[in-house]
């Protein structure tokens, strides 16, 4: 599976650009599935299971990743730039960006007496250009860039840019090539725009109107040196979310998810995210109303350059899914 998230994480695809990342998704989950095709604004919806089953499932994990995008190009060849989704200002200092055609820069920051002053407006990206006229040889007003930041494998954990939430697109893929005839017909929602504001999400779980929603998606975790408190810890387990900013889990979905980690022996933690949301927030509002829930990938330095996962983890998120894939949907009525 290594081999599959270096691809997926290294890839470009900053909010409203994922076509490459799409591609090399859809290249490793074509043999696996019934039916995949893309919507009118990006998502890839990959389908497996019988067309008749008694209920529908469906899985979103989102492509799209943080970045920034050009507002201006000034007569000395800086580029100014504005965030796409949420990225602090303090976090870029001396970061190297990757735009679509490869061009990197650095980014640099005009003279500020407090670190409180650093705002996004007095930064700017250097692509080693003296001028405007030569910038715009490689660059152009609008184009957007990802953090340059290839992955590391550390043996059990790994670190890179994006792993929000190409670690989710890795999980949701494996689950696809692992179901052998799941019980209930499985949508495996590849999603676009979720860091500005779950947007693929909303109009593919309106297509494809499930009996269930589930999110794959990253959380953050507690567990770093005076961390702010959250009762995620990295190698732990898969998160089953409990609440975040975006979504109440459905009291059956939650209560189906625990008892399937608990009769299939995956190692499991609670999770109660007191900022961000997932796809899920989405999917539990679309036509009138889907019970929904997600299950998280603990995950260090969240929208940062480098993002750390646990292989453990990730194993325990696939396991669970699947487990899922199989489970009777109707137990979340009880
Ligand atoms: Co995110
Ligand atoms: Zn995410």
């Amino acid at each position: 599976m290594k081999d599959m998230i270096r691809a997926f994480v290294e890839e470009f695809g900053v909010a409203g650009h994922e076509g490459r990342v799409r591609t090399i998704i859809a290249d490793q989950i074509r043999e696996h599935v019934d039916d995949m095709h893309t919507d009118a604004l990006g998502n890839l919806i990959a389908t497996r299971g019988p067309e008749d089953a008694d209920a529908t499932l469906m899985f979103s994990a989102h492509m799209d990743e943080i970045g920034l995008i050009v507002t201006h190009i000034d007569d000395n060849g800086f580029l100014r730039f504005s965030n796409i989704g949420g990225i602090q200002p303090h976090r870029l200092l001396d970061e190297r960006v990757v735009f679509a055609n490869g061009q990197v820069g650095t980014v640099g920051v005009e003279r500020v007496e407090k670190l409180k002053d650093l705002k996004m407006e007095k930064m700017f990206i250097d692509i080693g250009c003296a001028s405007k006229k030569e910038a715009a040889e490689y660059v152009e007003v609008g184009d957007a860039a990802s953090f340059h930041r290839p992955l590391v494998d550390m043996g059990d954990r790994l670190l890179s840019k994006a792993m929000d939430d190409r670690i989710g697109c890795a999980v949701l893929a494996q689950v696809l090539k692992e179901l052998d005839s799941p019980k209930n017909r499985i949508v495996g929602v590849f999603s676009v725009q979720e860091e500005v504001g779950l947007r693929g999400a909303r109009t593919a779980a309106y297509q494809v109107a499930p009996d269930l929603g589930i999110a794959l998606d990253v959380t953050g975790t507690g567990d770093t040196p005076k961390a702010r408190r959250l009762d995620v810890s990295l190698g732990d387990g898969a998160a089953i979310k409990i609440m975040d900013m975006s979504l109440i889990t459905h009291p059956g979905v939650k209560r189906l998810l625990l008892e399937l980690a608990e009769e299939h022996g995956i190692s499991y933690q609670r999770e109660v995210l007191e900022f961000g949301g997932t796809d899920a927030g989405a999917i539990h509002l679309s036509r009138s109303g889907v019970p929904s829930g997600c299950i998280s990938i603990p995950t260090r330095y969240l929208h940062r350059p480098s993002e750390m996962v646990d292989c453990s983890d990730v194993r325990a998120c696939v396991d669970l899914a699947v487990a899922l894939c199989g489970a009777d949907l109707s137990r979340i009525d009880r």
